[in-house]
């Protein structure tokens, strides 16, 4: 059973910060909702490393928006909805095709690297689009570009106060209402309490979870554990989006082949040189992202290998340099070439679809605190995300929950500036401690193996009786960051592990061997848990 905290009272003093808004997460939800806030608020943002740590960073693909002449927000809204095979819901996908076209707009405005030819914005493509409609910059930099971008406008051109390196332990709660989190700073070891009318969750996804990830090492679940402790529900965690195309030559984060070169013409071939997408989907490498995963599956078991391959040696050399720079670059690490190689690629963890549950405003379950971007489960993406409609959930969601903020502030007055927080008292030391960093590679491994892009009921058994067994043989001891990042792996690994034993079918990006086919009568709903006891710690002065 997951503790209602993980931290305790330190052996230092505490610090205190009072915001009106606490921002966790320096990714585009954050950033987008941390700068909108502070025109009117008094804005705290907290982010794990720096603020070019975070898997918006690095975003190759880029922002998917209605903005072609042969587009248009329904267009996007039928891609959307076909993609997310059935469990998407309707409303939000309506709020991000509609109010995406007016963010991105904005986005432009601030960031003059998007693409252009002739003047024009130059729209990709990418795999179950119908049409062009994926903004990118700096070629395959888009996140590099638009993260750059708003993180001036947050240091330099807004009221934000912008706090890097702060690990954020717990959210706090006091009678089922968040009030703030605490953190601890990694540079000097301070503990803050960190107390705020409202705050929002933007800390990103947990494709550490996996072994083998292209998010940064930062993305361990800590924003879905802490709100799971917190109260808050959680849904769809069994969805987790495998990439068809991570570089299968090692690299920790897995390099990224941006799906914008099959976008292009890049094809997909087996050992033997032959294509194969084209008799597994009419839209053959550009089939939605879990029709391609399992189409490579389907092949890679037939050939007993661990990978195929991307072709892109029939492309123009000089636009795939122009426009794949960074690609080009992670690749030639591995002493690769685009336009004279095949490179062996394999599917690998990369978008966490679940998170915690939000309205279209982003309010969570818990009051006082709001969620968006990958930690939040908006019901966008479904049972399968399109591509490149994450950056684009981050704007918009993280602007729509600072709309919103007006009407929860208004409410609520000034009494939450007067509450106090107490933290549950310390454990004694452990007589042993666990070896950390083992104990990760070991879940993260059977993750990966188990728990991965193909799934039995065998495996998940095998899979939760382990992670049951790893959780209680765990002695921490004395507690700082890799103790905290473990439990919070822990603690997804076993809900998605659960969640996936629970769905006995295959859909979108969740593959069970044992049941192949989607099951619409039984399963064309979502799965949502919460944490089933209350918590008791924490008081008012
Ligand atoms: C990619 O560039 O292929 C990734 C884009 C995304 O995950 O949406």
């Amino acid at each position: 059973m997951p503790r209602p905290y993980i931290a305790s009272v330190p052996d230092r003093p505490l610090l205190r910060r009072q915001f009106d808004v606490l921002v966790l997460g320096g990714g585009i939800a954050g950033l987008t909702a941390a700068i909108a806030a502070a025109r009117r608020w008094h804005v705290g943002l907290l982010t794990k490393a720096s603020l070019n740590d975070t898997t918006t960073f690095l975003a190759q693909g880029g922002i998917a928006a209605a903005l072609g002449e042969s587009d248009s927000p329904e267009l996007h809204f039928q891609d959307t909805v076909a993609a997310g095979a059935g469990l998407c819901d309707p409303d939000a996908v309506r709020v991000l095709v509609s109010e995406g076209p007016d963010r991105v707009r904005e986005l432009i405005e601030i960031c003059p690297r998007f693409d252009r030819k002739d003047g024009e914005i130059v729209l990709g493509r990418e795999g179950a689009h119908s049409v062009r409609r994926v903004l990118h910059a700096g070629g395959d930099a888009t996140g590099r570009e638009v993260s750059s971008t708003l993180s001036e406008a947050a240091r330099l051109g807004s009221r934000v106060q912008l706090y890097e390196d702060e690990f954020v332990i717990d959210l706090l709660t006091i009678d089922g209402r968040c009030i703030g989190a605490l953190s601890l700073n990694l540079a000097d070891g301070e503990y803050t309490l960190n107390l705020a009318m409202v705050t929002i969750l933007a800390t990103g996804g947990a494709g550490q979870v996996y072994a083998r990830t292209t998010n940064p090492e930062v993305a361990t679940g800590d924003g879905v554990a802490m709100a799971y402790r917190a109260g808050a529900a959680l849904r769809d965690l069994e969805f987790v989006q495998f990439h068809p195309t991570g570089l299968a030559a090692g690299g920790s984060p897995t390099p990224l082949i941006t799906e914008a070169l099959r976008g292009e013409g890049a094809l997909l071939r087996n050992a033997a040189g032959e294509r194969f997408m084209t008799t597994v989907d009419p839209k053959a490498e550009l089939a939605a992202r879990d029709v391609v995963v399992r189409g490579m599956l389907a092949q890679m078991r037939a050939e007993g290998s661990a990978h195929v391959y991307l072709d892109a040696t029939g492309l123009d050399p000089d636009m795939v340099r122009r426009r794949f720079p960074r690609v080009t670059a992670l690749l030639s690490e591995h002493d690769l070439d685009l336009s004279r190689d095949l490179i062996p690629v394999a599917p690998v963890a990369h978008y966490f679809i679940g998170g915690v549950v939000t309205d279209v405003w982003g309010r969570t379950t818990v009051p006082g605190l709001y969620a968006a971007g990958e930690v939040a489960s908006t019901g966008v993406h479904g049972a399968n995300r399109l591509a490149s409609n994450s950056l684009l959930e981050g704007l918009v969601f993280g602007d729509r929950v600072v709309r919103h903020l007006d009407r929860y502030i208004g409410r609520l007055g000034e009494d939450v500036r007067r509450l106090q927080f107490e933290l549950p008292a310390r454990s004694g030391p452990a007589a042993q401690r666990s070896d950390i960093a083992a104990v990760r590679r070991a879940v993260t491994e059977l993750m990966s193996a188990k728990v991965g892009w193909v799934r039995t009921d065998d495996g998940l058994v095998d899979a939760l009786e382990e992670l049951r067994a790893a959780n209680s043989a765990l002695r921490l001891g004395e507690a700082g960051p890799p103790e905290f990042e473990l439990l919070n792996i822990l603690t997804l690994a076993t809900q998605i592990t659960k969640c996936a034993l629970l769905r006995e079918e295959t859909r979108g990006v969740h593959v069970r061997d044992d049941y192949p086919e989607r099951d619409d009568r039984h399963w064309q709903r979502h799965i949502t848990l919460r944490l089933p006891q209350a918590r008791t710690a924490g008081g008012r002065s």
